[in-house]
């Protein structure tokens, strides 16, 4: 496979830089001040919002929490929490909302009986989200999607202001990155991934 350094032919400086960023992206942690401003976070959901969307139903809705949002989330996921489980560590599921900067809560509106299915919804949103991964490393922050119990919880959903049919595909965690050393998973060899169809294999 080639490589930034081996693709013939040479490429443009901006095409080099753009994949340059698409291929350095990760998911930092732990994630701190600063956290991007209103205006640098109205361009990361205008990127999330060119995502592909089968029927053009626009199931994205993204819920900003921050400064003191933050603290009123911890106890609402330690209210779910100890709903779930009286005798379990419920400050463990609310010390995440304070965890970084900003959160952003990942709902998806979904059209129920629609000709395009849910799970098409669903990956519009996904789509979308990767887009405001990719966006926010571009403006030197970082983000870090997590799901768990809190984003799988009704109650959560409800006090997000999400529908019932709604679905919460997990938190955004948005901040600068305390290091910004790759540390993540190793990355897989596309061979292990990718394969080329011919044709159906003979009888
Ligand atoms: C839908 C979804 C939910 C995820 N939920 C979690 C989670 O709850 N906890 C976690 O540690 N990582 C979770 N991850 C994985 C991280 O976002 C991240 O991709 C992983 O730590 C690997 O880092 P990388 O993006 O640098 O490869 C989730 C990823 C996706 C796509």
């Amino acid at each position: 496979m080639p490589t930034l350094d081996t693709m013939p032919p040479a490429l443009s400086d901006a095409q080099r830089a753009a994949l340059d960023m698409l291929m350095s992206r990760h998911s930092p942690w732990p994630l701190t001040e600063p956290a991007p401003s209103a205006p640098e976070l109205d361009l990361v959901f205008q990127a999330a919002l060119r995502a592909p969307d089968h029927g053009q139903l626009r199931p994205w809705r993204f819920i900003v929490i921050r400064g003191d949002a933050r603290h009123a989330l911890a106890k609402v996921f330690a209210r779910a929490a100890r709903a779930r489980d009286p005798d379990g560590n419920a400050e463990r599921f609310a010390s995440k909302a304070l965890s970084a900067p900003v959160l952003i809560a990942l709902g998806v509106r979904i059209v129920h009986g629609h000709k395009v299915p849910a799970s098409e919804q669903v990956l519009a949103v996904g789509a979308g989200v990767m887009n405001m991964l990719n966006a926010l490393h571009v403006l030197g922050y970082g983000g870090f999607w997590a799901s768990g119990l809190n984003s799988r919880d009704p109650l959560v959903r409800r006090e997000l202001g999400l529908d019932a049919g709604d679905e919460l595909i997990g938190f955004l965690y948005v901040g600068t990155p305390k290091d910004r050393s790759d540390r993540g998973a190793a990355r897989p060899d596309p061979d292990a991934c990718v394969s080329e169809w011919t044709g159906p294999a003979a009888p």
